[in-house]
């Protein structure tokens, strides 16, 4: 009999014996751990990545909404094709177009977020003891699509520029000798999480390059493409390499993540078995919000509503940037986002940010240590601070604090501390 925690208890599984095998590697993530804790009014999270919602247009939403009942509620309310409506699968090819996404609908399904896309794509594509080659470090929620489905992750390095080609290299090299399949390239061009960078387009020609001789899908998972602080975007892989990318786009971050709508775009035959394992886990995606969604590109300025967006993160990644440098600790360095939600953070040698966040906590701020978004137990000197949610003057608190308490560790006595003005500032990876 297994143990199993309940209401902080552990308490014996009477179902132990009788899970698949392929549940050993489902464990809860650190991140959501933390959640509980990070939720209590009194601490500034900078831990979640919870979009800012406050500058949607609630009113008018609410009309729309109430509409397509009122006008369509027969259909709004019915069960609907498993492969997303067409009507918005014509949409998301505009989407995709601000990215030099030349799609036909017919090869997009409509998914609910982009986190069920990365489930199907795991499920579609790994076997147990697959190798996924993947950024070093990692968006958790991929990571635990392919534990799930028992495929195991080689991380390769990120700079400041993004994923490392030669570490790319290196790594299918390594699996090739080691005689190990590596089925999936899966990737966060664009403002990645957690470490902010962006890989340099000059990079992504190479990388598709190295992919494609290897006979590597890649999996481009963009959900932060369009909130660049310059208006800028970035041209999509898939824009490159239509027939070997697999790529995953979202709502969340650009409307609203409850609504739970993503997609995925794929190479037409990985489409047709896409929507054939989508509709033995959902039937179809929710018809009202795919219809919410809908109404909403169709009638709303979503540009503008970007552009909003956009601004409210620039102002907040500028009040992080600005108290880190203010506040923290000689030996401290990080990332410098051009977009997204994350600051990437690295401590001083001997400090652990997975040991010290309980002490975080009780001094009223969370983070989520870098320790998560690693398969292979890196991360320790690593944490993630989100910039996406609190106010500017929250953010600047929140960091104040966390200095406090990193000064506060033993590795940063006074004996240890490095001399001041080494900051280290432009690392060779993340
Ligand atoms: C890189 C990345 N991929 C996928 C997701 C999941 O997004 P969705 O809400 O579309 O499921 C997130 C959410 O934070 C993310 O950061």
């Amino acid at each position: 009999m297994g143990h199993c925690p309940q209401g902080g208890r552990s308490v014996l599984d009477p179902h132990a014996g009788r899970y698949a095998a392929r549940t050993a590697g489902m464990t809860a993530s650190e991140i959501r751990a933390l959640f509980a804790v990070a939720s209590r009014p009194e601490v500034v999270s900078l831990a979640g990545g919870m979009p800012n919602l406050a500058a949607l247009p609630l009113e008018t939403i609410a009309a729309e909404t109430a509409r397509i009942i009122a006008e369509d509620g027969l259909t709004a309310l019915q069960y609907a094709s498993a492969q997303g409506l067409p009507v918005l699968r014509e949409q998301i090819c505009e989407v995709m177009s601000l990215e030099g996404v030349a799609a036909h609908p017919d090869d997009v399904l409509v998914t609910v977020g982009s986190q069920m896309g990365l489930d199907l794509v795991a499920r579609l594509f790994c076997d147990p003891g697959d190798l996924v080659v993947a950024e070093g470090p990692s968006y958790v929620g991929a990571l635990g699509s392919f534990a799930a489905y028992q495929a195991e992750v080689a991380h390769v390095a990120v700079d400041a520029h993004g994923l490392v080609p030669e570490g790319l290299r290196a790594a299918l090299r390594q699996a090739r000798n080691a005689g190990r399949r590596v089925k999936l390239l899966y990737t966060v061009p664009n403002f990645h999480n957690p470490s902010g960078v962006t890989l340099a387009v000059e990079r992504r020609a190479e990388i598709l390059e190295i992919c494609r001789t290897h006979g590597v899908l890649v999996v481009e998972d963009n959900p932060y493409g369009l909130l660049g602080f310059d208006g800028r975007t970035h041209p999509a892989l898939h824009s490159m390499d239509p027939e070997n990318v697999v790529y995953l786009g979202s709502f969340s971050k650009t409307f609203a993540s409850g609504l739970r709508v993503g997609w995925v775009l794929a190479p037409h035959p990985v489409r047709e078995k896409l929507v054939l394992a989508a509709e033995s886990a959902t039937l179809c995606p929710p018809t009202l919000n795919q219809m919410i969604v809908s109404r909403y590109l169709a009638t709303q300025d979503w540009r503008g509503q970007i552009a909003v967006f956009r601004e409210n993160y620039r102002e907040r990644r500028d009040a992080m940037l600005r108290a880190l440098e203010d506040f923290l600790p000689p030996g401290c360095s990080w990332t410098e986002p051009d977009g997204g939600f994350y600051v990437w953070v690295k401590v001083p040698e001997g400090v652990n940010t997975k040991a010290m966040l309980p002490r975080a906590v009780d001094a009223r701020v969370a983070y989520a240590s870098g320790t998560g978004f690693y398969t292979n137990g890196l991360g320790a000197r690593r944490m993630r601070l989100s910039y996406c949610y609190p106010s500017p003057e929250r953010i600047r608190e929140g960091v104040r604090r966390l200095a406090g308490v990193l000064e506060a560790e033993p590795a940063l006595a006074p004996a240890f501390r490095p001399v001041a003005g080494l900051r280290e500032r432009a690392p060779e990876t993340v």
